[in-house]
This record gives structure tokens, C-alpha cells and sequence, in this order.
């Protein structure tokens, strides 16, 4: 036994709360062909991985390369993100000689033990998603409450690999613990190589996630390790929480509002040209159109002062917008649970009567936003001088120390949830009520796309995120939160993201990607609940199999049957069933697996103002389980279920997660 080893070996027994494997380490050699003996590439892989030990750095991740072309080697080390330098770099010696044992001619090995991950190939290492060879660790100990404890993992290790994901160029790693059911607490560990792209890491971990089945389901510990990224839980703290959190690098997050570019270019280049080119003429005659509206509005204003709507130009500053914070906290008579409204995401609503007699609805900010109050001043100025009839007016806000309140004018009826999934008040909205409703969130999503200045996605339209007025108009209530909050809205708030799995589009699943073709994948599930009055999100259709509604949907659809989606209440009212068949269709199309092919929201509004417009036929939906650990892990699982062994050893060429995607 070496030297290094031995070392390592003591290390390791200081810590006594791996429970099993305690000394683990494991080589897969590639089958991508051999080399031979004193070849340029042996002497190249000598050299690559010698300076892997020697030179990674506090970064815990070192990449190299050394040769040209068919001789080329590249390789990556990363350590755990908590270990210190010395014992990653003692590891990493370790495992170039773990690898070499093992893999003495191979062109490419993995190797992984408690502390690093090494790999080594004749192709390009650096940046490259690899989720093949996988191997699986598990602790021989069962929990009790399964079901419960796998839903707390679940919630630990998304948001885990969110925060993983939203990592710097030089960092993805986040720990963290739980408490699971009879109080088992759950450790819980996930780490991507750097080099990855955000998307890239979060496919990985989802990935990493949905083989936990196979791997160390209903067991208290358990570790997938991926040449990319790696997981692992246990029942006892594992790794060194505070050097986690000492490292811990918070970059400002991207923001929210630009579009990222359309996944998968499908497209031509020259249609996308035509794209770009229509859109360039559609904003300058809109930038026309405002210019004279705005001119003749002056002129109108010179005549008749009084009768001016507000406009833009009159909320000039932020100050016009502020309340007094005891003001608003005397309003909702300081803040009593008499007066809440609801609970959102982002915090507590509560009702409240300015002194003049305005009702308001006050939304009482649960966290700090992670902003400066100036520029929270700032995007409030922007989302007020947003107004459409189907958009929550936001009307100001107050301040005072941490606290901080938006202030929207109260909107009557309660939200559309409350209608459309109830047994009794789904009753007091027929056809025509429905259609309308589709209607006006479909302009006011459009609105927020494209007419307003901002481009705002919203993020989160689902059923509960509409209101609706006294005439059961609908208004949009809870956009450009993602303005609001710099960090990603989603941190820390799990309960939100498992409460709206089922109106997520699979590119945000699986690569963290939106778009306004998101919001257009939300608004298309939205449809297909209001039409048939049902829930995506734990539907169960015809009884005993639990499917989504919209796979439900598009196969009844497809067979001609599209009246069985249909609220059996509005098969018996007078409404007209073409609609209803059309606006099936519409939201189908809506929520097709590639954004490219969903129509925007502007096609939307046309399609269903006007009857003569012929419908594309919609393609397969994304379909995915929305339940437990199915969720958005399983389009990624069903896909490689070849590789669901207990071990695999079998390196597939790199394969990366389009690769395992065939559209
Ligand atoms: C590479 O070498 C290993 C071990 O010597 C052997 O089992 C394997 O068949 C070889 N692969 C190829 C493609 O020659
Ligand atoms: C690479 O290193 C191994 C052992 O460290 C040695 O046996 C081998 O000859 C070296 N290969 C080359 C081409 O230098
Ligand atoms: C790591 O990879 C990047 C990108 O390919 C490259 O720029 C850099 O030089 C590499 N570092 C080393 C030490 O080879
Ligand atoms: C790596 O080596 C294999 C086997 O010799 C070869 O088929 C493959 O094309 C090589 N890849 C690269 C990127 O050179
Ligand atoms: C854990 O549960 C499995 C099946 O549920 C059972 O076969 C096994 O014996 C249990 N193991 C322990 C350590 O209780
Ligand atoms: C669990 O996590 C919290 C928050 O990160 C931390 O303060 C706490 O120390 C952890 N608990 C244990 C037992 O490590
Ligand atoms: C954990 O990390 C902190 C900060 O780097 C260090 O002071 C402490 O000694 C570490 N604890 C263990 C058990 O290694």
C-alpha cells in the first residue's frame, strides 16, 4: 500500500460519519479503444495527469491537456467542495494511480472516491457533459415513511442543484440538510464540474436525481456519481458545512427579462432572418404608433386637463409611488390575520382601506429581495407604469427597515383556482365566462411579452396567479416578481416550485431555460385546466392510472374525442362546442415539447379572435409525471433507462443529454 494512501486511509477513518464504503473508490475504463505502451498518447496522458495533483488549486477543479490531435489527452479533477487543498490534492494523486491501476491502456477512465472525481479522454474533456459511466452508492439502512422521506429529499436536492446550477464559472456545489419524516435528518450534497454551462449542470443533477430509484431508494444514504456531477445524501452530517458556506461565492444571477436564445435551432438561418427582420418593423411602427399617440394625447391634454387617464409621464418618480409604511400598516389594521387574502410565493397578501376609502391589497414581502432600495424603488417605478385591463394594477409601495410591501389595487372575486376546481363555484363560470377569461389572460400575457417596454416574463402564470374583478374579467396578478427578486425567485422556496411543476416547460426542467415561450407553455396548460376544469398537476384520468392532463388532452384529442376534456358542466350548457374543440386545439399547440414550435402570444390572441385562421396541427406535448420523484426528472430517466443497472461500466462516448433526446 502507498504512502498516499495510507495517508488517506487515516484521513478518512478521522471521519467516522461515512457509514459504509468508507474507503471507496472506484475506476471505469472506457471502451472507446486502447492505446499502446510508449506511444505519443501514453506520454501525453503521463504528463496531463501528473499536473493534475500538482497544480489544481483552492478551486478545487483543474483541467489540462497536453498533445495534438489523435495524441491529444484532456482531462479535469475536481474535488469535493468542501475539502481543504491538501486532502484534494492527496486525493487526486490517488486517483491518477487508482486510474493507471486500473485502466493501464485504456484512451479514457473515470475515477471517483469520497473527496475528487478524475477523467481522462482522447476527445474534449473541458466543458463537456458527460453522464455516462454511472455509478451507484447506497447505504444498507432503510428509512421509515418512504414516501415522506422521498419527498424531502426531493425538495433538499432540487433546490440543492438550483443553487448548484446558479453557481460561478469556478464553483457548483451546494450542501444542505432537512429533516425528513420522525425526524431522520437528511444531509444532502450536489456538485457539477464548473466548466459546465448552468444548463448542462442542471440536466446532469436532474438526471442524478431520477436515478436515486435505482440506485438507494427508501435508503438513508446513497450517493450517483456521474462523470459530470454527483450526489449524494446521508442520514449524518458528511462534509464540512461551514467551509461550504465560507466558499460559497453568490454571483449577481443573470437577469431575468432577456430572452436566452431558442433551444435547439431547428429553424433556418433564414427564417429566423425573416423573424428578426418582421419583429424589427413591427417595434418601429409600434415605436411610430406611440410617438403620434403620445403627441395627440398632448394635444388633447392641452384642451381637456381633467378627462386624461394617468399616463405614462405623469409617474415620474419613485416618491409619487411611495406610501407611508404606517400608513399602509394602519390600512390592514396592522397587519391582521382577519385581513389575509392569501399566501403567495413571495409572501402574505392582506387586504387593507386607505383612509380616502381606496381598498387595497397589500403584499407584505416574505424575504429581503436581495435589492438595493433604490433600485428596488426603481423597478417599481417600472411595473407601475405597466397597465392593462388584465394585469393587477400595481400602485405603489412602502418601506421600513427589512420590511417591504407592494402595494396593487384589490381586485374583487377571489382567484381563478377558486372557480374553476371547485364543485360548486366551477358553476357560476359557463362558456362564455371561460372563453372570456382565456381571452383576457392571453392579452395580458401578451401585453407583458410584447407591448409593454419592459419584455417581462412572468414566470408563473398558473390558475391561482389570476384574478378575477367583479365582472370575472380576469387580471394577471404577481408578474415581474423576477424583476423584484434578484436571486433566482425560485431559491428557498420549495413549496412554491413543487405547487407549479405542472405548468413548467420542459427546457426549463432540464436546462433552466425561459423564454416567453415558458410563459406560452403555462398559459397552454392554464387553457386545458380552465376547459376541462381539472389540475395538471395530480390529474388522474379514467381512475386507476395517474397521467397528466395533458397527455390526457392531446390522446383524446388526437382520437377525436377532444369533448371528453371537457367540464361535463359545459358539455351541458349552450356553449359553442367549436370553441371549446378550437381552444383544446390552441392549448395543445401551446404546450408542445419544442418552444420553437408554440406559437407566441401574439398568434395566440389571433387565433382566437379570428375563426378563419387555420390551426397548425399541435405535436406530441412534453409529457411528464407529476407526482413524487416522476416530476421533471423522468423525461430525462425514461429516456436513459438503457444505463439503469445497479452499476454501470460501460462508458458511452460522452453522451450528452441531447444525444439522449431524439426528437
Ligand atoms: C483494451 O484492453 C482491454 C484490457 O487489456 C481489453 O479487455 C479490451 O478488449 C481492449 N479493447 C480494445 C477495443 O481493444
Ligand atoms: C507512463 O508512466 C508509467 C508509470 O508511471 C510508465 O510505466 C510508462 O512507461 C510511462 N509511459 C510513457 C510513454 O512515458
Ligand atoms: C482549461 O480549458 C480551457 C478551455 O479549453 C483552456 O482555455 C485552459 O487553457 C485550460 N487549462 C489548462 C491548464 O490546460
Ligand atoms: C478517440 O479514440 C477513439 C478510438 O481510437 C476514436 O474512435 C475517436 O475518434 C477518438 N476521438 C477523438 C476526438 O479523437
Ligand atoms: C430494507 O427493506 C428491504 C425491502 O423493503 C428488506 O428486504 C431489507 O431486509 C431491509 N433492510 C434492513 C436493514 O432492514
Ligand atoms: C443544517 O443546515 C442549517 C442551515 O444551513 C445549519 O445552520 C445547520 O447547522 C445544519 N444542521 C446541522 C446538524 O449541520
Ligand atoms: C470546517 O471548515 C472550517 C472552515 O474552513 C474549519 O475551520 C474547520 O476546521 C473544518 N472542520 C472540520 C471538521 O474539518
Amino acid at each position: 500500500m502507498s504512502y498516499q494512501r495510507l495517508l488517506s486511509l487515516a484521513f478518512l477513518l478521522l471521519i467516522p460519519t461515512d457509514l459504509y464504503a468508507l474507503d471507496f473508490s472506484k475506476s471505469t475504463c472506457g471502451s472507446n479503444g486502447n492505446y499502446t505502451g510508449n506511444t505519443a498518447y501514453g506520454a501525453n496522458l503521463n504528463n496531463t495527469l501528473s499536473s493534475l495533483s500538482t497544480d489544481i488549486g483552492n478551486d478545487g477543479f483543474y483541467n489540462a491537456s497536453t498533445g495534438q490531435g489523435p495524441d491529444r489527452v484532456s482531462a479535469v479533477a475536481l474535488c469535493r467542495g468542501d475539502v481543504q487543498l491538501d486532502t484534494c490534492r492527496e486525493c487526486v494523486q490517488k486517483g491518477v494511480a487508482g486510474i493507471r491501476d486500473s485502466c493501464p491502456v485504456q484512451k479514457q477512465a473515470v475515477y471517483w472516491d469520497d473527496f475528487c472525481t478524475l477523467r481522462y479522454s482522447n476527445a474534449t474533456v473541458y466543458g463537456t457533459l458527460a453522464t455516462s459511466p454511472v455509478y451507484y452508492l447506497m447505504n444498507t439502512q432503510n428509512v421509515t415513511s418512504p414516501e415522506q422521506f422521498r419527498a424531502d429529499l426531493r425538495t433538499l436536492l432540487d433546490n440543492l442543484r438550483r443553487r448548484a446550477a446558479g453557481g460561478s464559472s469556478a464553483r457548483k456545489v451546494a450542501g444542505g440538510n432537512a429533516t425528513g419524516p420522525d425526524f431522520q435528518m437528511i444531509f444532502g450534497l450536489v456538485q457539477c464540474t464548473p466548466d459546465l454551462s448552468s444548463g448542462d449542470c442542471t440536466s446532469c443533477l436532474v438526471g442524478a436525481i431520477s436515478e436515486i430509484p435505482q440506485c438507494c431508494d427508501g435508503k438513508k444514504g446513497g450517493r450517483v456519481l456521474r462523470p459530470s456531477c454527483n450526489l449524494r445524501f446521508e442520514s449524518a452530517p458528511f462534509f464540512n458545512e461551514s467551509r461550504l458556506q465560507e466558499l460559497e461565492f453568490v454571483p449577481p444571477p443573470p437577469p431575468v427579462i432577456v430572452e436566452p436564445p431558442p433551444p435547439s435551432g431547428k429553424k433556418s438561418g433564414s427564417t429566423t432572418q425573416t423573424i428578426v427582420i418582421i419583429v424589427v418593423v413591427i417595434v418601429v411602427c409600434l415605436i411610430l404608433l406611440l410617438v403620434s399617440a403620445i403627441i395627440f394625447l398632448r394635444k388633447i391634454k392641452k384642451h381637456k386637463p381633467t378627462e386624461i387617464p394617468q399616463t405614462v409621464d405623469e409617474i415620474s418618480t419613485a416618491e409619487s409611488l411611495q406610501y407611508a409604511f404606517s400608513t399602509v400598516k394602519a390600512a390592514t389594521n396592522d397587519f391582521s390575520d382577519h385581513n389575509k387574502l392569501g399566501q403567495g410565493g413571495f409572501g402574505t397578501v392582506y387586504k387593507g382601506k386607505l383612509p380616502n376609502g381606496l381598498e387595497i391589497a397589500v403584499k407584505r414581502l416574505s424575504r429581503d429581495s436581495g435589492q438595493g432600495d433604490m433600485e428596488f424603488k426603481n423597478e417599481v417605478l417600472l411595473l407601475a407604469k405597466l397597465q392593462h385591463r388584465n394585469l393587477v394594477r400595481l400602485l405603489g409601495f412602502a418601506l421600513e427597515g427589512m420590511e417591504k410591501l407592494l402595494v396593487y389595487e384589490f381586485v374583487q372575486n377571489a382567484s381563478l383556482d377558486n372557480f374553476i376546481f371547485d364543485s360548486v363555484r366551477h358553476l357560476d363560470l359557463d362558456w362564455d365566462r371561460r372563453y372570456k377569461i382565456i381571452g383576457g389572460i392571453a392579452r395580458g400575457s401578451l401585453y407583458l411579452h410584447e407591448d409593454s417596454r419592459l419584455k417581462i416574463i412572468h414566470r408563473d402564470l398558473k390558475a391561482s396567479n389570476i384574478l378575477l374583478d367583479r365582472e370575472m374579467s380576469p387580471k394577471i396578478a404577481d408578474f415581474g416578481m423576477a424583476r423584484l427578486f434578484r436571486q433566482d425567485e425560485t431559491q428557498g422556496n420549495t413549496s412554491r416550485i413543487v405547487g407549479t411543476y405542472g405548468y413548467m416547460p420542459p427546457e426549463y426542467l432540464i436546462h433552466g431555460q425561459f423564454s416567453i415561450k415558458s410563459d406560452v407553455y403555462s398559459f397552454g396548460v392554464l387553457v386545458l385546466e380552465i376547459i376541462s376544469g381539472r389540475k395538471n398537476n395530480g390529474f388522474r384520468s379514467r381512475g386507476d392510472s395517474v397521467g397528466d392532463l395533458l397527455s390526457f388532452a392531446w390522446e383524446s384529442w388526437q382520437e377525436g374525442r377532444g369533448g371528453e376534456v371537457v367540464d361535463p358542466f359545459l358539455r351541458s350548457g349552450s356553449g359553442s362546442t367549436n370553441e371549446m374543440l378550437r381552444c383544446i386545439h390552441i392549448g395543445l399547440l401551446c404546450v408542445q415539447d419544442d418552444a420553437a414550435d408554440r406559437p407566441t402570444m401574439a398568434s395566440v390572441v389571433l387565433m382566437l379572435s379570428s375563426f378563419s385562421i387555420t390551426l397548425n396541427l399541435p405535436s406530441k406535448p412534453a409529457f411528464y409525471a407529476a407526482t413524487g420523484y416522476g416530476s421533471d426528472a423522468s423525461l430525462i430517466h425514461n429516456a436513459d433507462s438503457t444505463n439503469s443497472h445497479h452499476e454501470t461500466t460501460s462508458s458511452r462516448n460522452d453522451a450528452s443529454i441531447t444525444d439522449l433526446h431524439p426528437r
